[in-house]
């Protein structure tokens, strides 16, 4: 008789699981397992997630999910550099806890202290709690409930720096698994088999763990085979009410795995043959710029963009609020995804790119300073038809020029709008910003600085600066020119406020690494005026009541 350990399985009903010793015959043992190996293709050290049936049954050792009154439950909790953030499911149907429902509670020191922000995630349905870091020592245990006293623990928390964040299943079946704390280098692959994924409840527990080959690992982005257990259970969860899905990690071949918070729950859909919904796309990523929102959307939107995806790396402002008056008054397909991975621009772009292959023909990843320009009047869709025109071309990636804007004189935000009130730039043009078919793009995902490496059989075409441009408000006024040095995101690009790299293109030349105004700053960076943008804006969009723009404050 062979004993081997697997996780002793009872029903949900009875509430509690044990862990067993379950006896099984050797030689039927050796068969089925060799029998499971061929067939499946996979190493594994568990038989439990191959038993018919598993996904109803709670196994004990890898609980770690915490319910909180019927249906509210704590699917995640990662700490931060600055706080500690509570991930938190509902359904669909119950009231949302906002700021000033709950309180983080902490021991050594034993106090409470308000959320910094609570949000809602449109893409997961959960909400996310931000708790404040008690420095030095202090640990956060669980949320309570103002008005009804209820308390809950927050389970166990994960470090940020060595974590496997986010997964989906490409329509390939790979799984792509985002991960922070092998440090690699950017813009290379690295050796694949270097790395194992690792599939299971628990990931850190080899017993019961699910391992596969990885396919491709560059930056923060690997690709792994998928267990065909696991794409066989389609809701990659236990149990339909208890949302406890299967977790991805990785792991460097000899190591342990990295923690993880990634479930491969979303599967990307298969190339379907004709258009795709949209068009244009646009990605981006931001931290408190909701001001500038309005005008940058309902601009585009009216040359050509169809849908938004907006990556929210912790704004603080009004950005909810501005994008519910953009989608139901405006009708624009804008939506927010709240990324709370902190330095992980490139990885955003990739997960974008991900989602927006679904139903994107183009994607651009843009900034919401960055601005296009179409001098001659085409709308953006005119030039992307264009490039239909020509199949055989096999051009996936469009390069525009940016033309960088100064704070032309101003000394305060422009109340018209950032395209009507800077309008004097350098002559030269700086790099470019592509505008990409989210199809032709390598499955590595590489990208460093908003620009994607393409299929090999794709070729990128340079724009003509007379047909399209970019209109980067690059240096505005202080007040909020200030705020990039706190707002530096690529993972690749250094700090703006580190001394090194100090004759960096991302820095703004001759500013050092403090943000104290210059006293010439609103004169600087102007060397040619160009309103071509500004007057295209005042004929489409000012009301010719009123005189004003959409987006001006009443
Ligand atoms: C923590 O402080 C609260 C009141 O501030 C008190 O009621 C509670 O008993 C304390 N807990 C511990 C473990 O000291
Ligand atoms: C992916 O897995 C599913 C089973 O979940 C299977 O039906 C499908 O054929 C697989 N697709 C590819 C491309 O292997
Ligand atoms: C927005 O776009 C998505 C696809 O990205 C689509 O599923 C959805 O129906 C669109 N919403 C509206 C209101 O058009
Ligand atoms: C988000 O903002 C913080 C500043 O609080 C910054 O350190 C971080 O790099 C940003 N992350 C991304 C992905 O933009
Ligand atoms: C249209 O596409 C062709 C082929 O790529 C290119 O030569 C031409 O400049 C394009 N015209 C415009 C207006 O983009
Ligand atoms: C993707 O990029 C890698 C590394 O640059 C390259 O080896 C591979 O051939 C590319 N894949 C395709 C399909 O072009």
């Amino acid at each position: 008789m062979a004993q081997i350990p697997v996780l002793g399985l009872k029903h949900r009903k009875k509430q509690r699981a044990v862990l067993a010793t379950v006896q099984i015959p050797k030689k039927s043992f050796v068969w089925s397992t060799l029998v499971l190996v061929c067939f499946v293709g996979f190493t594994f050290s568990s038989v439990w997630l191959l038993l018919p049936g598993f996904h109803s049954w709670q196994p004990a050792a890898a609980t770690v999910t915490t319910v909180v009154k019927p249906n509210i439950v704590v699917t995640e909790t990662v700490e931060f550099p600055d706080e500690t953030v509570v991930f938190l499911k509902y359904p669909p149907s119950t009231p949302l806890f906002t700021k000033d429902d709950l309180y983080c509670h902490y021991v050594t020191p034993n106090l409470s202290q308000y959320p910094e922000s609570v949000e809602n995630d449109e893409l997961s349905g959960q909400q996310l709690v931000r708790c404040p870091l008690i420095k030095p020592r202090g640990v956060l245990t669980s949320l309570s409930v103002e008005n009804t006293g209820d308390t809950f623990s927050v389970g166990p928390t994960r470090r940020w720096n060595s974590l496997a964040y986010e997964a989906m299943i490409d329509r390939d079946n790979t799984t792509i698994v985002f991960v922070k704390g092998f440090n690699l280098r950017g813009g290379k692959q690295s050796d694949p088999s270097k790395f194992k994924c690792v599939f299971g409840w628990d990931v850190k527990n080899p017993k019961f763990v699910l391992q596969s080959d990885v396919v491709s690992v560059a930056q923060e982005v690997v690709r792994c085979n998928t267990p065909m257990s696991i794409l066989n259970n389609p809701q990659r969860v236990i149990g339909s009410n208890m949302n406890q899905p299967i977790k991805v990690s990785v792991r460097m071949v000899g190591k342990q795995p990295l923690e993880s918070t990634a479930s491969p729950q979303r599967r990307l859909q298969p190339n379907l043959p004709g258009q795709k919904q949209h068009e244009m796309c646009v990605c981006t990523m931001l931290r408190n710029q909701a001001s500038f929102l309005k005008e940058w959307i309902m601009y585009h939107t009216r040359i050509g963009v169809q849908r938004w995806f907006i990556y929210d790396n912790n704004s603080l402002d009004d950005i909810d609020d501005i994008i519910k008056v953009l989608s139901m008054d405006g009708n624009i397909n804008v939506t927010r995804h709240v990324w709370p991975w902190v330095k992980t621009q490139e990885a955003g772009f990739a997960h974008c790119a991900l989602r927006a292959r679904d139903v994107c023909e183009w994607v651009g990843f843009m900034d919401v300073d960055e601005f296009f320009h179409l001098p001659t009047g085409m709308s953006l869709l005119d030039i992307l038809r264009n490039q239909s025109n020509y199949p055989s071309s096999k051009v996936a990636e469009l390069r525009v020029s940016c033309h960088n804007f100064g704070p032309s004189g101003l000394k305060h935000v422009p109340a018209q709008g950032v395209t009507m009130g800077y309008n004097c730039r350098m002559i030269a043009p700086e790099r470019h910003k592509s505008i990409v078919k989210p199809e032709a793009l390598n499955s590595t995902l590489i990208n460093v600085v908003h620009h994607f490496h393409l299929k090999s059989e794709f070729r990128y075409a340079n724009m003509d600066r007379n047909v399209i441009v970019i209109n980067h408000y690059k240096y505005q006024v202080w007040d909020v020119f200030k705020e990039k040095f706190y707002r530096r995101v690529a993972t690749y690009v250094s700090d703006w406020q580190q001394e090194r790299n100090v004759g960096s293109r991302d820095r703004a030349p001759g500013l050092g690494t403090r943000a104290v105004e210059p006293p010439d700053w609103s004169s600087r960076f102007c060397e040619v005026i160009d309103t071509g943008l500004k007057d295209r804006v005042a004929e489409m969009f000012t009301d010719p009541n009123t005189g004003k723009l959409p987006w001006q404050n009443h």
